[in-house]
């Protein structure tokens, strides 16, 4: 079996996480090997980067060379000796995140991230343009404002998931944004319906990509 690699995203609140455990074992159950994992983290030390990343206040350069430093961890350690032993890598975020949250949320240029995001991701032995991305990417996509009433006690908030409604509004208009760069690797996923719905879709989805 060949590698796979998918990717999750969203604003905070937008469900992904139960959906990525129904289908880390839907693909069990189809007799593959699942690698679930998360960024920022997904090693010790990604986890530590994690924790300050999520924690500590900081400009959005410091950020988002975390968040790739932990990055660049996470693919050497976990994500790539996965996918060259044809398992299936489920990552609860990815570089999108990064594009969407320190990119639009935070305004930082885009073109640093680029840069960087060459940088970390490039692995030689890929075809050109020799770049890791997600074979598919699931973008849970919700109104900004149903995230907030979902989120709005359920827990205590990170950095992240303390931030403004206008801080999310920029961020679904990032994820917007790569979704649109890249419509082949991005499965919009209409996150406001009953979580049976969104799993259904989600299946659906994948199916006709051959995943599922
Ligand atoms: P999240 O994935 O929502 O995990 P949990 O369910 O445990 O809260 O939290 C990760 C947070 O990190 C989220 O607010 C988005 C943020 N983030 C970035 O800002 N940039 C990134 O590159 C990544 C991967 C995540």
């Amino acid at each position: 079996m060949s590698g796979l690699f998918l990717s999750f995203e969203g604003i905070d609140g937008a469900g992904k996480s139960t959906h990525i455990e129904a289908l880390a074992a839907a693909l069990r159950a189809r007799g593959r090997t699942v690698v679930l994992t998360r960024e920022p983290g997904g090693t010790p030390l990604a986890e530590q980067l994690r924790a300050l990343a999520l924690n500590e206040s900081m400009d959005a350069l410091t950020e988002a060379l975390l968040m790739f430093a932990a990055r660049r961890d996470h693919l050497q350690q976990v994500i790539e000796p996965a996918l060259a032993r044809g398992d299936a890598v489920l990552c609860d975020r990815f570089t999108d995140a990064t594009f969407a949250y320190q990119g639009a949320g935070r305004g930082f240029d885009t073109q640093v991230l680029q840069t960087l995001e060459d940088w970390v991701q490039t692995v030689p032995a890929l075809p050109p343009p020799r770049l890791r991305q997600p074979d598919v990417t699931v973008w849970f996509d919700l109104p900004p404002a149903v995230a907030a009433q979902r989120l709005a006690g359920a827990r205590v908030p990170d950095k992240f998931e303390s931030q403004p409604q206008a801080f999310f509004e920029r961020v679904a208009a990032g994820y917007a944004a790569r979704a649109q760069a890249d419509p082949g690797r991005f499965l919009r996923v209409e996150a406001g319906q009953p979580r049976a719905a969104v799993w259904q879709a989600l299946q659906t989805g994948l199916q006709a990509r051959g995943v599922l």
